[in-house]
């Protein structure tokens, strides 16, 4: 069954049906979820919502907009969600110059300490890179060897991908394979072994075709499945079914 390896059910977009929608998860092929927390609010509310449903997990981390409200205490404070029996991952964690919400140098201090609490709490971890690719690979290289792990919506070239594999990452690929000016994206996913590959919807955001620019729900995935089996030359079937292995594997779940 389809694996949504990371989704953002805590946002407001979904106050309107977000029980009902999840409860009919199952129906529409989506087997797991992992509902990744971007400030310390979005984690209370991951964790929340994998303690109402069987089938959601939490990922706990700080994404780098947000990071202005991390301090020692609020870090221990995540530091202790991390042993919360449904954590499964940190994250979103990274460095995002699109936005800049945040210099660079606190992005990065943050970045590289959760990237510690995760190797000290055993967990793997979920990265958000915008805009940023060469410094993000840099603290990647330098501070995650040996930490398993998803570069979410991955939107660097080939060769970046392949050295991202080469250190032991999966690549989350989500709507954008579907966009006609996808291209960078297709081209990785044709290149990028299934093996290393993990499906994800960032949702509210990145619907798949044909609902592109709507909000985006873990079912749309089979549209994302369609293309990379596409590109692929193999069945929608295969792709999910492995990309789930894949997810297992990375979340032990
Ligand atoms: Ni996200």
């Amino acid at each position: 069954m389809i694996f949504d390896t990371h989704a953002h059910y805590d946002d407001r977009q979904f106050d309107t049906d977000r029980t009902e929608l999840l409860n009919g998860m199952p129906d529409a092929g989506v087997g797991t979820i992992v509902n990744v927390g971007a400030s310390l609010n979005g984690c209370r509310r991951a964790m929340e919502l994998a303690g109402e449903f069987p089938f959601v997990y939490a990922a706990v981390g700080v994404h780098p907009d947000e990071v202005g409200f991390l301090n020692e205490e609020t870090f221990s404070q995540l530091e202790g969600w991390c042993y919360e029996e449904k954590v499964v991952a940190v994250g979103e964690i990274g460095l995002d110059y699109y936005w800049d919400t945040e210099s660079h140098d606190l992005q990065k201090e943050w970045f590289i300490r959760q990237l510690d609490l995760a190797r000290r709490t055993g967990l793997p971890v979920n990265i958000h890179s915008r805009d940023a690719a060469e410094d993000t690979f840099r603290i990647m290289k330098e501070h995650a060897e040996g930490i398993p792990g998803i570069v979410h919506c991955f939107s660097g070239s080939r060769e970046l991908a392949a050295e991202y594999v080469k250190l032991g990452f999966y690549i989350g690929i989500g709507g954008v394979v579907t966009f006609k000016n996808g291209k960078k994206l297709k081209q990785v996913a044709r290149e990028i072994p299934l093996s290393r590959i993990v499906l994800e919807t960032d949702c509210p955001y990145l619907a798949p075709e044909p609902y592109r620019g709507k909000r985006n729900q873990s079912g749309y995935i089979r549209y994302v499945a369609e293309e990379i089996a596409r590109l692929k030359g193999i069945s929608c079937e295969e792709v999910i079914e492995q990309t789930e292995l894949n997810a297992r594997e990375v979340y032990r779940v």
